[in-house]
């Protein structure tokens, strides 16, 4: 099925109060505040649909795959929709979606899996920006003698150094490893052009579409990348990871698997008994995720993929009007030390995630004193453990972050707002 060009089609501003209310969990409190979930970059609340397909597939569907009987085949049936549902996503061919765990352990088979194939001397290439599920997995490879090269960043906005990117790239370089935007500071990577200059020299392009998947439509055949992983609970769904390769190159490589495991695609890379009722919310999320494009873009309805770029496009001028408030006002407030993009001239190459620091205080002290105010964030390094280094801050306890996500209100940056100027004033 082809996707429509939408780029002519107006799309309806997010309709917030649909939104909000399809996600019971953001209605809690917390010590007489009202919850406000600042947290999405380490996971996200998920819809109804998605409590509801893991009820109705323990109800109805519970077996394992391939048998002779009712609940096997609905399991087999559901699968396949999910696989349908995760190939619009990523808009790719079934065949070349797989399930697992999560984006780690599925990023350490794969690297496993390609190290078989490489030599001494071979050279992969990752990055300062990147969580270190896209930097463990390669340099675990060194044992075997390959050369990890790690490309630096330009300190003052954390955005990737593309010209060192560029020198570490040659002919001995077999993959290259980039994340499509960054879970620590928000900068979106020049992906497109990565894979470009990976391709350029022979080598295979790995992305780590982690925390880009919340934000924005991935297009794997656009970006031509060899590799795109995601995580579902990062974008509104269950805790799973999901792959996406080539189908060749899927085929290519060869993963460490129990014998009577199919040798076909899709089944391949999926190592043993996966989380069935995980990959029926995996599904409901991405239903929910085409349901908003419908609401936002009634021309797209009946074509999944074009609903789920609408759905995109709406989640996008959402989260970007709220995030250029609220880096107005972080800036504002005396003391805090602004890490990343803060031009809103810029904003076309960040996400909605933004890391800081106050003088005199740790990220956990801040991060604390908003948690009891109802208000979650992170403190620490996420794992992007590279970064932290790079920026000096990690022995004083990382940054504090604060990541917006689509169900996110004005009155909630707001919220956030007051009370870092409370705690900027108190401390
Ligand atoms: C950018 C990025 N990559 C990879 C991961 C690891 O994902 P998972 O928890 O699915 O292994 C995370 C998790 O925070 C992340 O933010």
């Amino acid at each position: 099925m082809s996707t429509p060009a939408l780029g002519e089609e107006r799309i309806a501003p997010l309709d917030l109060n649909w939104v909000r209310a399809q996600f019971p969990s953001l209605g809690r409190s917390v010590n007489g505040h009202p919850a406000t979930f600042l947290d999405g970059p380490a996971g996200t609340q998920v819809s109804q649909r998605v409590i509801d397909a893991f009820r109705e597939y323990f109800e109805h569907s519970n077996a394992n795959t391939c048998g002779q009987f009712a609940t096997s085949r609905s399991t087999d049936e559901m699968i396949a929709s999910a696989r349908a549902a995760m190939a619009d996503f990523f808009n790719c061919a079934a065949d070349e979606v797989s399930f697992g765990p999560n984006m780690t352990t599925i990023t350490f088979a794969l690297a496993r899996a390609i190290g078989r194939e490489l030599a001494p001397g071979d050279e992969i290439v990752v990055t300062t920006l990147d969580h270190d599920a896209n930097v463990a997995p390669w340099r675990a490879l060194e044992e075997r003698g390959v050369v990890v090269r790690q490309a630096d960043i330009r300190v003052e906005d954390c955005t990737l150094d593309m010209d060192d990117l560029r020198s570490k790239i040659n002919s001995r370089t077999r993959l290259v490893a980039v994340g499509y935007a960054a879970n620590a500071v928000g900068t979106i990577n020049p992906v497109a052009e990565i894979v470009r200059l990976a391709h350029g020299a022979g080598a295979l392009a790995f992305i780590d579409g982690v925390h880009y998947a919340p934000h924005g439509s991935i297009d794997v055949r656009a970006l031509d990348c060899d590799f795109l992983v995601c995580s579902p609970y990062k974008f509104f769904g269950p805790h799973m990871g999901c792959l996406y390769g080539k189908r060749d190159t899927l085929m290519r490589f060869r993963p460490y698997k129990v014998r009577p495991a199919p040798e076909a695609l899709p089944d391949r890379w999926e190592t043993g008994t996966q989380t069935h009722e995980g990959i029926a919310g995996v599904a409901a999320a991405v239903n929910y995720l085409a349901e908003l494009g419908r609401r936002s873009n009634p021309g797209a309805a009946g074509n999944r993929r074009a609903e789920l770029v609408s759905a995109y496009r709406a989640i996008r001028q959402h989260e970007m009007s709220l995030a250029a408030r609220m880096i107005r006002g972080l800036v504002e407030i005396s003391g805090l030390r602004f890490f990343g993009i803060s031009d809103a001239a810029r904003f076309g190459e960040r996400v909605p995630t933004v890391a800081v620091r106050l003088a005199g205080q740790t990220p956990q002290a801040a991060a604390k004193f908003l948690g009891d105010r109802g208000i979650f964030t992170w403190d620490g390094n996420y794992y992007a453990l590279n970064l932290t280094e790079r920026l000096g801050v990690e022995k004083d306890g990382g940054l504090l972050r604060i990541g917006l996500v689509h169900y996110n209100t004005a009155e909630e940056v707001e919220r956030l707002l007051d009370a870092l100027r409370e705690f900027a004033r108190l401390h």
